[in-house]
């Protein structure tokens, strides 16, 4: 099948991955409600068709963190990459520079941040808080010399959520006997996985904090460290401590609630992205477009407004950015290209999310995606 569509690209990535790798991606936290929400809130928005209004001359580009970008679309920060597809993370930040778009770099992907800046292109670095400071003082270090140029400080994880799916399928916890079997069984199922990203992809470590999670037990031993290590006291005054460590710029991720933009804004980041981490953490919060147009109205004009969630296609960016997002940015969709076929995947994805943004402009009249206005929105 030549996909069109990211659900397309979930199909074929159900059918090359082991099931447990393919909940992991595609599950939501609880009953999956506010990851439901995400998408039907988008295909809820109706845009103006607007016609005859000479669209010879439409323009993609956009202006992010001070660079410029083919397009107001970007790669979202996913755990795990590696195990998707063979040093998965570097092929997603090879696709992404391709496009000229940005890529985040999860704290825990696989491949770590040198890898992924020699390999490809220096990334935006996400970061964890974790509870030692002198850890996250040199691991900054280390991004900062890898030459990323900004740093996405991810706010919605104090303590993580639990998906029933994990908790099913066994990624979360300590597996049994019986546990191991089912994943040497799941594995078994996908020959093609095992021998190009198992066998041939590794070391399969969480590379940006390898240091602190003893190899020898992967997975398994990443989950309590999250939960013993990821520091629930963070506030705003963190922000402070980090901007000594950490002199680009700051975007901080996973802002749902108004107020909250406003205290980001006061505490001085650059950016934000609008995002209830793809309805992983709080199930009932709302979806990501509808929280953005408070946002947007509260604090457009003081920092970058990002927004991720939910965005299924280019009509969805420019539903996204008639709301008051500069920017879009994408988790699954690209999780699932990587899994369905590395970089050539990632990269046929991000042009058809180009397609598809520009065919949209075209059709609502909206020459230029870095002046999109709420008027492209049909209030009836
Ligand atoms: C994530 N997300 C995430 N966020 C983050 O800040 N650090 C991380 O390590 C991860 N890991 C992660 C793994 C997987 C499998 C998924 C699906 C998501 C959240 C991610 O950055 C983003 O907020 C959502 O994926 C956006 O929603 P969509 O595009 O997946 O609907």
């Amino acid at each position: 099948m030549t996909p069109a569509s990211v659900a397309d690209y979930r199909d074929l990535a159900r059918r090359k991955l082991p099931r447990m790798l393919f909940d992991y991606i595609d599950g939501g936290s609880y009953g999956e409600v506010t990851l439901g929400r995400n998408t039907a809130d988008f295909e809820a928005v109706a845009l103006r068709q607007r016609v005859m209004r000479d669209m010879t001359g439409v323009e993609t580009g956009v202006e992010l963190q001070g660079r410029k970008w083919s397009m107001p679309i970007g790669l979202s920060p996913v755990g795990m990459g590696g195990l998707f597809a063979r040093r998965g993370e570097v092929q997603a930040a090879r696709a992404a520079a391709a496009a000229g778009v940005p890529f985040c770099l999860s704290t825990v992907g696989v491949c770590p941040v040198e890898e992924v800046a020699n390999g490809a292109t220096a990334p935006w670095f996400q970061l964890y808080m974790i509870r030692d400071r002198g850890y996250v003082r040199a691991l900054l270090e280390r991004v900062r010399a890898a030459g990323c140029p900004v740093l996405v400080l991810t706010v919605d994880l104090p303590t993580p959520g639990a998906r029933r799916r994990d908790i099913r399928s066994g990624l979360t916890g300590r597996p049994d006997f019986a546990g191991l079997v089912r994943r040497a069984c799941q594995g078994a199922m996908r020959p093609a996985w095992l021998w190009d990203v198992w066998l041939r992809g590794r070391p399969h470590r969480f590379g940006n904090v390898a240091d602190a999670i003893p190899a020898a037990h992967g997975v398994d031993d990443y989950w309590g460290w999250i939960g013993e290590n990821f520091d629930p006291a963070v506030t705003w005054n963190d922000l402070d401590w980090i901007r000594q460590v950490w002199d680009r710029p700051i975007v901080v991720k996973g802002v749902l609630d108004a107020e909250d933009s406003r205290d980001a804004a006061r505490a001085g980041a650059q950016g934000l992205v609008v995002s209830n981490h793809g309805g992983r953490q709080l199930d009932g919060a709302v979806s990501s477009i509808r929280a953005l147009p408070r946002i947007a109205d509260a604090v457009g004009d003081e920092l970058e407004v990002y927004l991720d969630g939910g965005v299924r296609s280019g009509l969805d960016v420019l539903k996204a950015l008639a709301h008051g997002a500069r920017a879009c940015f994408v988790g699954r969709p690209w999780a699932f290209a990587l899994a369905a076929g590395g970089e050539v995947m990632v990269e046929k994805l991000l042009e058809t999310f180009r397609a598809e943004l520009r065919t949209a402009m075209v059709l609502t009249g909206c020459a230029s995606a870095s002046s999109v206005g709420h008027g492209l929105i049909d209030q009836a």
